[in-house]
């Protein structure tokens, strides 16, 4: 299958003599240093042209499709990380290890050969508006024809348009935003704002609770696996079980009683990637109850849930709870841009204004980002995605709680709210082949990042009903196959 071009045979020559011949700092000892030939330079020209060609082509032939399709599992393998070549549980067992992505619309997309899928993972949470919607795309091409970064000198009217949409819309008092390029950044931010504010360094996190992997975001991480290798992260983090309001009640008297200062409870209202788990109606409000009365912070971590995915346009609007800190991310920038955000109160905020440059970033809050964020606001308003998403979500729980009435021992059970739902089978292995059977039938789900036996449906929030029911019967087939 894999077809490996010249250059990259010169490459992996070159590698192998770097391997014999370098020392540990880097530096050779008495082999050639790593100067490319003017030969090779030409070569990476013609590759990054021949890229540019399949990059600006309307169609491609055959012939090329194939040669990009062997030509990235090369790549992979080679220079990225060709663990991806067999993780992706529900593509590599679903007999698809080549399978490349290359356009959509909507809730379909299409590989490279042209098979279509119905999209029931929407990116990990990005696509709400579907892919490539118009009306975002477009915004984002004018800006980009206009001036597609800033200076950051000058000041941007889209930063400033795209905080007030966001600042009118927000719970309770949160007012003013920052913005930033993902989920993580959005979390790390937060957390320093928290600190910043209180002087207090610590903070109460929940037990499967995901809020990232850069350093601070994964020291509020709930699940070994991920943390291990980095230990130690920061120290004065708490976990308590979610969903257990008194524990954060208890932890905040223990860290009091000993002298421990905590900054922050932080907590996703809905917890995504541990499986899609909803909280009782008292959890949020309780813990509300609970921060305020122990002069801390509580943050809500709304990356996953925010903008309408749970059929609310912020998750802590079910509950009628307004926090003092909120992150938003992957939807934001609705499917076409990058783009994340923390938001808090005037006077939470009074912190950051002294030296604005006490937490900036290079790209965050661009133009094309943010032309992309007015437009997916926009969007999730005029359409009411958050409606689309309760409506349907309702729809779609009460069938698949009625697959699981049929399937009582492989589906154990269906949880979630709006259209972020979660499967929950029997093993991993079986939640493997259901993602497999799946995908060989045309439809992509995967597995939540925390439970491997949980499948995510996390659709945009205007599917269409005749796809959702494609799905279902897509899942029931595949169900009895597996059980038969
Ligand atoms: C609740 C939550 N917070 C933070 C993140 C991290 O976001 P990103 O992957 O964009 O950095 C995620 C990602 O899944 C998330 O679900």
């Amino acid at each position: 299958m894999s077809v490996v071009i010249p250059l990259k045979k010169a490459a992996r020559a070159r590698k192998t003599r770097r391997r014999k011949g370098s020392s540990a700092n880097g530096t050779s000892a008495g082999a050639t240093p790593r100067v490319p030939s003017r030969g090779s330079l030409k070569k990476l020209i013609d590759e990054s042209r021949r890229w540019l060609a399949i990059i600006n082509a309307h169609k491609l032939n055959e012939y090329r499709r194939r040669k990009v399709v062997s030509d990235t599992i090369d790549n992979f393998r080679l220079y990225y990380n060709k663990g991806y070549l067999e993780y992706r549980k529900s593509v590599t067992e679903g007999g698809q290890f080549a399978a490349i992505e290359w356009s959509g619309r909507g809730s379909v997309f299409e590989d490279i050969t042209g098979r279509k899928f119905i999209d029931c993972l929407g990116g990990y949470g990005i696509y709400s508006a579907g892919i490539n919607h118009p009306k975002i795309v477009r915004a984002v091409r004018s800006q980009l024809d206009r001036m597609p970064l800033s200076s950051q000198e000058l000041l941007d009217p889209l930063r400033g348009a795209l905080a007030e949409i966001l600042g009118e819309l927000a719970p309770g008092d949160l007012q003013c935003c920052f913005f930033i390029n993902n989920g993580t950044d959005a979390v790390e931010g937060a957390m320093k704002l928290a600190r910043m504010y209180t002087g207090k360094p610590g903070f109460i996190s929940c037990i499967r609770g995901f809020h990232g992997k850069s350093y601070g975001s994964l020291s509020l991480m709930g699940k070994a696996e991920y943390r291990a290798p980095f230990e130690p992260l920061l120290p004065e983090v708490y976990f308590v079980p979610f969903n257990d309001a008194e524990a954060v009640d208890d932890e905040l008297n223990k860290a009091e009683a000993v002298g421990k200062e905590i900054a922050a409870v932080v907590v996703e209202p809905v917890q995504g990637e541990a499986g899609a788990y909803v909280p009782d109606p008292d959890y949020l409000p309780r813990l509300r109850e609970i921060c305020t009365r122990h002069g801390v912070l509580l943050i809500a971590d709304e990356v996953q849930t925010g903008l309408g995915r749970t059929g609310r346009m912020f998750a802590v609007d079910h509950w009628n709870v307004a926090p003092d800190i909120m992150c938003l991310g992957k939807a934001l920038g609705g499917g076409v841009m990058p783009l994340s955000a923390f938001m808090s109160t005037p006077e939470i905020w009074k912190v950051l204004e002294p030296n604005p440059f006490i937490h900036s970033s290079t790209f965050g809050g661009n133009p094309l980002a943010c032309a992309a964020g007015i437009a997916a606001l926009n969007v999730t308003l005029e359409e009411d995605l958050p409606g689309q998403a309760a409506a349907m979500g309702e729809y779609l729980l009460g069938e698949l709680r009625a697959l699981r009435k049929r399937y009582p021992e492989h589906l154990i059970d269906v949880r979630g709210l709006g259209l972020l739902i979660g499967m929950e089978f029997v093993d991993t292995d079986f939640g493997y082949a259901v993602a497999a059977g799946l995908f060989r039938r045309g439809v992509l789900v995967a597995g939540t990042l925390l439970s491997a036996k949980t499948l995510r449906i996390e659709p945009a929030l205007n599917i269409p009903k005749a796809l959702v029911d494609e799905m279902l019967d897509k899942l029931e087939d595949t169900l009895k196959e597996l059980t038969e």
